[in-house]
């Protein structure tokens, strides 16, 4: 969870390559536009719009797009690459906009990085015209089969601390899950809620495979901080990935569920 100067700073320095490191957002946006369901000429507002992987699917749509983010980057890239809409650097929890200016708002993985999702979530009521549309993004936390490579970076980029597992974290603290999110959305007025599963399953072939995977995702500015020790890594690295699939090969589980409901009438 980030406030939007924290945001700003960590997606300020990925905008460029955002949408490589992120492979499936794209994807995900088209199915969440679709999921929001805007008749042409809806008048949307997308929040956290990054590199626009909603925002384009909704101009797609035929939806007159506004959208924010708090990196000035994304919005430097959104405007560049999609003038037909309007991208303003805004911080969601804190948006101009007149009551009722907006049919639907879209936030496509954005939810579980604010600091202050129920005050975001107020804002986008207020924002909506009566009986307008709320749709969301979230992305399914499961550190699960990559755990070995969690316990490896510490052992090599935090000297001194055991890889010991992340303690389980107390009810209401943990990071948010599709329940919770709901229930944010209940709390703060919406009805009608509906809810859908994407799986997005990415094979790879192997535990090298997985290295070249992870190397433009950061992978390469990480080894080569570790200097005469980048060897090590990689080998220990191939080891834990062969743990991850008896057949050599290797599937990542990335999940998702979007979310839709609405202001009341
Ligand atoms: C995980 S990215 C999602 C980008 C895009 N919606 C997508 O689906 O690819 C989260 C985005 O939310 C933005 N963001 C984070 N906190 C924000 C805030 N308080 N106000 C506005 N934007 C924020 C970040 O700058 C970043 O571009």
């Amino acid at each position: 969870m980030a406030t939007a100067a924290e945001a700003r700073a960590k997606y300020d320095r990925i905008a460029d390559r955002y949408e490589e490191i992120f492979f499936y957002v794209g994807d995900v946006g088209a199915r969440l536009a679709a999921f929001a369901g805007p008749p042409p000429g809806a008048r949307a507002l997308d929040v956290g719009a990054g590199r626009g992987a909603v925002a384009r699917a909704l101009l797609a749509r035929g939806c007159a797009v506004t959208a924010i983010d708090a990196s000035p980057e994304m919005v430097a890239r959104l405007a560049a690459d999609h003038p037909e809409l309007t991208a303003r650097t805004m911080d969601a929890a804190a948006p101009d906009f007149p009551d009722a200016t907006f049919d639907l708002v879209t936030a496509g993985f954005v939810v579980q990085v604010l600091d202050d999702p129920a005050a975001v979530l107020a804002q986008v009521r207020r924002m909506l015209v009566p009986g307008g549309t709320i749709a969301l993004s979230l992305e399914r936390q499961s550190v699960g089969r990559l755990s070995w490579l969690q316990e490896l970076s510490v052992e090599f980029f935090s000297p001194g601390s055991p890889a010991e597992p992340a303690p389980e974290p107390s009810p209401g603290t943990g990071p948010m899950d599709a329940e919770g999110l709901d229930s944010l959305l209940t709390e703060a007025g919406f009805t009608g809620l509906a809810r859908e599963e994407i799986e997005m399953p990415l094979p790879l072939d192997g535990p090298e495979a997985l290295w070249e995977w992870l190397q433009p995702r950061g992978g390469t500015e990480l080894v080569a901080a570790l200097g005469e020790r980048a060897g090590e890594f990689h080998a220990r690295f191939l080891d834990g990935a062969r743990t991850m699939g008896e057949d050599g090969g290797i599937t990542l589980d990335f999940a998702a569920t979007l979310h839709r409901a609405h202001r009341p009438g």
